[in-house]
């Protein structure tokens, strides 16, 4: 089935919220924002601007209502700077005007000085002055300092991930209006409905049930909607709940990049050991996260980094500790993959660095290392149903792996000027929140008397696909034709304290609550039709439109039992809860059971670089993809592209560059190059491995979200790889992303 909303976004018929057809009355919003990384605010003068024409009001900390607190996980950020800034960017107060015209004029004519003081923008600084968002975390397995002692080879190491800039196609933004007696609704851009909700209500001074939430769709989050949409949302809202007219806010490009976190910058310190046939007997690392001004996710974040140190590889001695370093940047935040891609950068780097010092392939290493049956995490999960290893292999044998080699090492014999490298990249994500109680959700399904059907869950449709699988999955259970279902709007007074779309798990969870509800209202009409057929309702199912006896069609359509069931009072609602069984973790310990499942997968990939300029190509990215039974191979398949070329850019070419002042000196699109369709890999083959998929997910179809960009890792290793077939000198350096110009000094270094 394609994706439903293909047609919307071909034809320009889907609604964002900036296409939502605006309300007699709407004022426009525009946020006033430092323009130092730190200091304290010494005079503000808002005086001109609000005397210019159609300026409303411009809305400060002193307005608000409730408490000045946007914080998620720590309390330490307010909406509105008070007396200091930490970042340059940081939100100081909401222009409300008749125009947006005049909301943008009036923010030149505000009068601001500030005390300057120091800026740290980097998670090294950070951490050598003791500035942290919470104390560090480590994962303990075995004993890292005595194994250290017996390994035949030890390495250690520096490595850096540099940040990503989200780019979704949609900025920032919502649209706020008041509804009767208080209540406010808000349209807002968010993977997180009920964050925005809650948040709302706490700065508005309201109780949660005065808030309401609507998403439509997102043009794209990528993570940078699961935490950083709330701040606008609220401002909206709170504007709109001061001067009682609809209010709307939408970030221009050029504020939303300099306004919003990234992907988090990572410096890592690593130690390797292995034996003298290359198993890895411990591994220790000390991750650096530049986290920025405030927690936002950070810790969460950080969390799942210690999750995915040692990728897809057993290892018995391990020791991992993360920082998560507080700078004056703007909070970074969520970004596909969520800290797991940050983490398994350094191990692959470690292997690299071992296999470059031994003299030998990365692959060798890999290989040697793969995760099997039973063995443990470091977090004390023990690994089950592991296909790493087949993926691995069959990347090989699919792909001729060995012939590959074979050309890489003639091409770069025979040439003199381009070079050719290659990586195996392995992948293994585990599915779920890492934070165990957010592992829920709700489906609210109605049928109605026509036999049409609406469905509203806590999933938000950003571009991967989750709508149309969520009526995949009521139009199977039903035995319907798809275009008999709807799926809502999410909505907060619909489905309510939902968790936000993230973590790859909103179709799992989401899906999960629809199958159950339908199942219910489908146990009532077959009740129903059982008496009509005189035959037992567990003989009876539903298919094709049609009551099935056994395999035999009865002549009870799919309409007539509907029908039927509403003239006998029969109820055609239900409201299911799903809550992932069996998953736990206990912090205290650092052990448990956190994930419902593990999704693998192994890439290949070439690259062909230029050594004259340093620029490169990807060849091909060669790909064996453990996606379950996947229910929908369009998208899966669409998800695996989009999610390989975002993690290639990240590795390649997306270099976001702060300025010792802590402005973002990358702050426009010609600054900030991200992939396009001349940098795409000219061919990525993805096969899907035939496995049995998990009970955990969706109709046996696994998360398919982030993983996939991990892949992308794999690309930054073919380069160090050809460069070092040029230059055997090259000391491989390990920092991301691997642009044009690194190439280039590498060559000639
Ligand atoms: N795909 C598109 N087109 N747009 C997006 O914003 N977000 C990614 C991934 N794929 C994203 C995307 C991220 S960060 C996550 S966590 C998952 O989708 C979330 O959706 P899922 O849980 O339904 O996979
Ligand atoms: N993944 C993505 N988003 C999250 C998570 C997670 O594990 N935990 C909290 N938000
Ligand atoms: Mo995705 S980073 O979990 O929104």
């Amino acid at each position: 089935m394609k994706n439903k909303d293909s047609f919307g976004h071909v034809r320009g018929t889907s609604i964002f919220v900036d296409d939502v057809a605006t309300k007699q009355g709407t004022l426009h919003a525009v946020v006033f924002d430092a323009s130092v990384a730190h200091g304290k605010i010494t005079k503000v003068d808002y005086s001109k601007a609000e005397l210019l024409n159609d300026v409303i009001k411009i809305i400060t900390y002193k307005d608000i209502p409730g408490i000045n607190q946007i914080g998620g996980i720590l309390p330490d950020e307010p909406l509105f700077a008070e007396n200091e800034v930490h970042f340059n960017g940081q939100p100081i107060a909401l222009i409300v005007a008749k125009t947006l015209a005049a909301a943008k004029k009036a923010k030149h004519l505000i009068n601001i000085s500030f005390k300057e003081l120091p800026v740290i923008t980097t998670a090294k600084e950070a951490y050598d002055k003791g500035h942290f968002i919470n104390a560090a975390r480590t994962f303990n397995l075995g004993d890292t300092s005595k194994n250290f002692k017996n390994c035949t080879h030890v390495f250690e190491g520096k490595t850096f991930s540099n940040g990503q800039e989200h780019l979704y196609l949609e900025t920032q933004g919502a649209y706020a209006y008041p509804l009767e007696n208080g209540t406010i609704k808000i349209l807002s851009s968010t993977q997180g409905p009920t964050a925005v909700q809650k948040i709302a209500a706490q700065v508005l001074g309201v109780s949660m049930h005065t808030i309401e939430v609507e998403v439509n769709r997102l043009g794209g989050g990528f993570g940078g909607k699961e935490d950083q949409a709330t701040p606008w949302a609220v401002m909206a809202a709170l504007a709109a709940q001061l001067l009682h007219k609809p209010v709307k806010l939408i970030l221009e490009r050029h504020d939303d990049l300099r306004m919003t976190g990234k992907r988090h910058p990572y410096e890592s310190y690593y130690k390797i050991g292995l034996d003298k046939d290359l198993k890895i007997k411990a591994f220790e690392v000390k991750f650096l996260q530049n986290s920025g001004a405030a927690a936002d996710l950070s810790p969460a974040i950080a969390e799942r980094t210690l999750f995915h140190a040692t990728n897809s590889y057993f290892i018995p001695n391990v020791k991992t500790t993360v920082h998560s370093c507080k700078t004056n940047l703007p909070p970074n935040t969520a970004f596909r993959g969520f800290g797991g891609p940050q983490g398994m950068f350094v191990i692959e780097a470690a292997i690299a660095n071992a296999a470059n010092k031994l003299n030998i392939a990365a692959h060798s290493i890999q290989e040697a290392n793969l995760l099997q049956e039973n063995d443990s995490f470091s977090y004390g999960q023990i690994a089950k149903q592991v296909n790493i290893g087949k993926t691995w292999k069959q990347v090989k044998s699919a792909y001729n792996f060995e012939e590959k080699v074979k050309e890489v090492k003639n091409f770069n014999n025979e040439n003199t000027l381009f070079k050719k490298g290659i990586s195996l990249m392995p992948i293994t994500f585990g599915i779920s929140f890492t934070n165990t109680m957010m592992n829920h959700a709700r489906a609210l399904v109605h049928v109605y008397q026509d036999g049409s059907v609406g469905v509203s869950t806590g999933a938000v449709e950003m571009g991967q696909g989750v709508n149309t699988k969520m009526l995949q999955v009521a139009a199977m259970c039903f035995g319907i034709d798809p275009s008999k279902v709807k799926i809502e709007t999410t909505n907060t007074t619909r489905v309510a304290n939902t968790s936000p779309t993230a973590a790859s798990a909103t179709a799992d969870l989401n899906g999960k609550a629809v199958q159950m509800a339908c199942n219910s209202i489908k146990e009532r009409l077959l009740k129903v039709a059982s008496k009509q057929l005189n035959s037992l309702a567990k003989n009876l199912t539903l298919k094709d439109g049609f009551v099935f006896e056994g395999n035999e069609q009865s002549p009870i359509s799919w309409q007539k039992i509907v029908q039927a069931a509403f003239v006998q009072r029969v109820n055609l609602s239900e409201n299911a809860h799903y809550a992932t069984p069996k998953i736990h973790f206990d912090k205290s310990i650092e052990k448990g059971h956190p994930f419902a499942y593990h999704v693998y997968g192994t890439a290949l990939t070439e690259v062909t670089l230029d050594c004259l300029r340093g620029t490169y190509e990807i060849d091909a990215v060669n790909i064996v993809h453990d996606f379950g039974k996947s229910m929908n191979k369009d998208i899966d398949l669409g998800q695996i592209e989009g999610g390989l070329v975002q993690g290639i850019g990240w590795m390649t070419m997306e270099e976001i560059s702060y300025a010792k002042n802590g402005r973002l000196e990358s702050s426009t699109l010609s600054t900030y190059k991200v992939p396009d369709i001349f940098s795409v890999p000219k061919k990525i083959n993805t096969i899907a491995l035939e496995t049995n998929g998990s009970d955990l997910a969706i109709l046996k179809s696994k998360a398919v979200g982030e993983p996939p960009l991990m892949y992308g890792i794999g690309t930054y290793f073919a380069l160090e790889n050809a460069i070092k077939a040029f230059n055997s000198n090259y000391k491989m350096k390990f920092h991301a992303p691997m642009t044009p110009e690194k190439a280039l000094m590498g060559l000639y270094s």
